[in-house]
């Protein structure tokens, strides 16, 4: 069975993070977040997976090589110019041999793909889409269907009031090759805005298949802080992988766990935290972090080798690997720090503020 997954994406609205790194590396308690994906795919029998990328390629490429470390084969196929969801599945086709899943590369949950494919073979039509219920659909593509899960028409960002269901597209498919004979090449292509609608219109056959499995489109910040703090809490379970080992999280108070940290919260290796710092609750600290004396860091995702200087105080923020906090520097609320920047002593950031190198 072969996976592809879309991961071409600039991922703006998660600068200055993605400014360095692409948004299928930015890491999942230490790990790229691609990398839980591929594990996933794997642990559902996908022995191929295809990465169709385009922005920062070669950070991608430099980590999962051949994929042998992720135990499958993985293979590129790079776009010069971004060609949209469907436009990277045309991109890709003469790869492709039989039915494929077809993931967004920031989609987190927990949908069982097996029963997923037992699903379409037992409806038998070009394809079935992931849906899931949502409270407020207007963000997201709403899927309308009938008792039997056929899909008879698609509806875009609809306003809240006028949405004609609550599931919407949930960024998981499973298709048939045929559907790629609907794309056209050479350009742009939107598989949301243009495939799916055409082929229904065809009188092309997709299904619906509604799950309640944990999921989180992992495109912003608030979801990114949210994606870690949904799995200290236990509502959702991540597939371990060969670098699990180098962190550790800490859900309960544990006798293993320093005094001043207080859980839930995530240890990476190499991690010095002084006796009078206080970690947590809802602390990711990666690999090779500082914490000085009388520091405070709560609620926040801190990438590898962040330095948090003596009495600095960060809650709700990310920062980015190798960012440094000097002394008693105020980084809070809804704060976005990128890689290698340096936030001076004293400085009080405003909420919400975004920071890259050199600013
Ligand atoms: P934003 O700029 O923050 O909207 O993020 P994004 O660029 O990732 O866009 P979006 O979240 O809408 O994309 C959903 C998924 O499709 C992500 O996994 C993207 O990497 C991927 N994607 C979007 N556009 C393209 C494209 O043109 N080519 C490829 N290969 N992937 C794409």
């Amino acid at each position: 069975m072969q996976a592809v997954i879309l991961v071409g994406g600039e991922g703006t609205r998660l600068r200055p993070l993605t400014y360095g790194t692409p948004k299928p590396m930015v890491p999942l308690f230490g790990v790229p977040f691609l990398e839980r994906t591929i594990v996933r795919l794997r642990e559902a029998g996908v022995n191929e997976v295809i990465l169709a990328a385009g922005y920062l390629p070669q950070a991608i490429i430099d980590h999962f090589g051949d994929g042998s470390t992720v135990g499958l084969r993985v293979t590129y196929v790079l776009e010069k110019a971004p060609l949209g969801t469907a436009g990277a599945l045309r991109n890709v086709a003469d790869r492709l041999t039989g039915a494929f899943f077809v993931l967004n590369g920031d989609v987190l949950t927990s949908l069982d793909l097996r029963a997923m494919l037992a699903y379409h073979n037992d409806k038998g039509g070009e394809g079935v889409i992931h849906a899931i219920r949502v409270d407020d659909p207007s963000a997201f593509g709403c899927l309308v269907h009938d008792g039997t899960g056929r899909i008879a028409r698609f509806v875009e960002k609809p306003p809240r009031a006028e949405a004609p269901t609550d599931e919407i597209n949930a960024g998981t498919y499973l298709l048939e090759r045929s559907v790629l004979d609907r794309i056209p090449s050479g350009r742009a292509v939107s598989i949301e805005r243009e495939t799916f609608p055409e082929l229904l219109a065809a009188g092309g056959r997709l299904y619906a298949y509604t799950t309640d499995d944990y999921w989180l489109d992992v495109g912003r910040p608030e979801q990114y802080v949210q994606a870690h703090s949904d799995v200290l809490d236990g509502k959702l379970v991540l597939p371990s992988s060969h670098h699990a080992s180098s962190g550790t999280v800490f859900a309960v108070p544990s006798p293993q766990a320093p005094p001043n940290l207080h859980p839930p919260a995530f240890v990476g290796a190499g991690v010095t935290i002084d006796p009078s710092a206080v970690v947590g609750p809802y602390a990711i600290v990666g690999d090779g972090c500082r914490i000085g004396a009388g520091a405070h860091v709560r609620n926040s995702i801190l990438w590898d080798g962040v330095a948090i200087e003596a009495g600095a105080q960060v809650s709700d923020a990310i920062l980015a690997s190798n960012v440094t906090v000097g002394k008693g520097a105020i980084v809070r609320a809804g704060a976005v720090i990128g890689h290698d920047a340096s936030i001076a002593a004293g400085r009080v950031l405003e909420p919400q503020a975004r920071i890259a190198a050199g600013d």
